[in-house]
């Protein structure tokens, strides 16, 4: 054993060191398959002093770490960088190597504070779970999503997920109190008292929404907790392009003020969730594309409807199992875009206005960078914020020119490369694409000031 992994054993305790390269196979390849890097071990700390120790004893051997949570994150960013050519560590790997640090076993959850509508939860602690926590206690955490079986409360403070409920409670970011957090030199920051009033200085909790593990490794958060509200129904709409369907979004959220989500998706991946799930066709015929709406309240859906312009095809869903029979058409989306093999996810931000325009130019962008080849081209997305998926099948999963052509083309109608999946390793190179030059050096110093070695998560959101 080296000294490095005998100092880790001696931190966590020998069985939450993980070697064996069997068992470390899952930590270090990433939910799409597309990324994979090496590391020397997987260590599972229990506690923020655990993980404090872990930080002093890579800072001394020079070993970079990675913070993971549930693993489901699609840019690359929860695990180890690639190896460099001929076997040369990867990008921004010292001497020591890679430790991965799963903030799996973070798991304690606090009482749900009524009062204060709030609640702390472990950074391992997964969003179905914080979800139940607070359902049981007559509350709804704001972020809801289709990885919540494993996605956790840190992977989702880290990246600032959106999800499916990003028009009715904002982002992680907007759920997030006050974090605790060991930093790069194992020091602890602990705000976790969720002081609704309160200016005294930097806002560190907010510094780590979106930092990729980055900066520091995220132990807790205190969370904002949202009256649970009853849910009207599920309207899914056959609708022939996306205008169409940003159109129909806008007169729901006028004919129901309640209206919880707003999700799109077209056609060909329709198509890949039938193959995949055997699934019947949702509507009387097949559409080019179509909206799905969750409205909030009890009154009964046909009266909110009224005036809403929901086109002749259209699914209304009032009971529970209805309302899940239409969700699954949009939410086993991802796994059945997976199944077809290593697909290139592009998440990028559109200015609703400019939806329309973006997704007309989008096929003859993937086209032009793929040489002409007409590889499928799958768009679905949380349409109420001007969220696009573009999933692109079909090219290596080392070339990237798919990539930069969604990017930039999203750029270039004034939107982001990422909306919430985070830059991680796939984007670094086009963070300017989104962020100026000043604001990337600003966002550097910050990360030069808290982690002068460079040991989290190198080669992860900076170019
Ligand atoms: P990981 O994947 O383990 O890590 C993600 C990033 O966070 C990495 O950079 C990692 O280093 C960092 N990190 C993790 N834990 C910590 C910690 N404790 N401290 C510091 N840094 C940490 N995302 C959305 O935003 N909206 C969606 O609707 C959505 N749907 C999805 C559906 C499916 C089926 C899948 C597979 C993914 C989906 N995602 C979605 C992406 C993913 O679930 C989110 O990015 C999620 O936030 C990742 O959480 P995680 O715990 O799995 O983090
Ligand atoms: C989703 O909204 O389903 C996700 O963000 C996952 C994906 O982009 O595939
Ligand atoms: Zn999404």
């Amino acid at each position: 054993m080296s000294s490095l992994l005998r100092d880790l054993a001696a931190a966590v305790g020998e069985p939450q060191l993980l070697t064996d390269p069997g068992l470390l196979a899952g930590y270090v390849t990433d939910w799409t398959r597309r990324y994979r890097g090496t590391a020397s071990c997987v260590v599972r700390p229990g506690s923020a002093a655990e993980i404090a120790e872990v930080m002093r004893c890579c800072a001394r051997h020079s070993a970079a770490v990675v913070p993971q949570g549930g693993n489901t994150g699609l840019v690359g960013g929860s695990v180890p960088p690639p190896d460099g050519p001929a076997g040369q560590p990867g990008q921004g790997v010292m001497d020591g190597g890679v430790v991965l640090l799963s903030a799996s076993r973070l798991t304690k959850l606090g009482p749900v504070d009524a009062l204060a509508g709030q609640v702390t939860a472990g950074a391992g602690v997964t969003i179905s779970t914080l979800r139940a926590h607070a359902a049981s206690a007559g509350f709804e955490y704001g972020v809801d999503l289709a990885s919540r079986e494993s996605a956790t409360v840190g992977g989702t403070v880290a990246t600032n997920a959106g999800g499916i409920h990003g028009i009715r409670y904002g982002p992680t970011r907007a759920q997030l109190l006050g974090v605790a957090a060991v930093l790069a030199d194992g020091s602890v920051i602990n705000r976790l008292s969720g002081l609704p009033a309160e200016s005294a200085g930097y806002d560190l909790a907010q510094l780590l929404a979106g930092s990729e593990g980055t900066l520091a490794v995220i132990t807790a958060a205190r969370l904002r907790l949202w009256p649970a509200e009853p849910v009207a129904a599920v309207v899914l709409a056959g609708v022939a392009e996306i205008a169409e369907a940003a159109a129909l979004y806008a007169g729901l959220r006028a004919a129901a003020p309640g209206i919880r989500a707003a999700e799109y998706f077209e056609a060909a991946g329709l198509d890949l969730v039938r193959e995949a799930t055997g699934m019947a066709l949702p509507l009387g015929r097949a559409h080019a594309a179509y909206l799905l709406a969750e409205l909030a309240g009890t009154a009964p859906a046909a009266d909110r409807l009224s005036g809403a312009g929901l086109p002749p095809d259209a699914a209304v869903a009032l009971d529970g199992r209805g309302r899940a029979a239409l969700w699954a058409y949009r939410e086993r989306m991802t796994e059945a875009i997976g199944a077809t093999g290593i697909p290139h996810k592009m998440d990028v931000a559109v200015p609703m206005a400019r939806l329309p325009e973006f997704r007309a130019e989008l096929d003859r962008a993937v086209r032009a960078a793929a040489g002409g080849r007409d590889w499928p081209v799958i768009a679905f997305g949380h349409i109420g914020v001007g969220n696009l998926h573009v999933n692109v099948l079909g090219p290596d999963p080392d070339d990237t020119a798919v990539d930069e052509a969604v990017s930039r083309l999203a750029a270039a109608h004034g939107g982001s490369v990422s909306a919430e999946h985070g830059i991680g390793r796939a984007k670094a190179r086009w963070l300017g694409l989104t962020r100026r030059p000043a604001e990337i050096a600003a966002m550097r110093a910050i990360k030069v000031a808290l982690d002068p070695a460079g040991l989290l998560n190198p080669g992860v959101l900076f170019p």
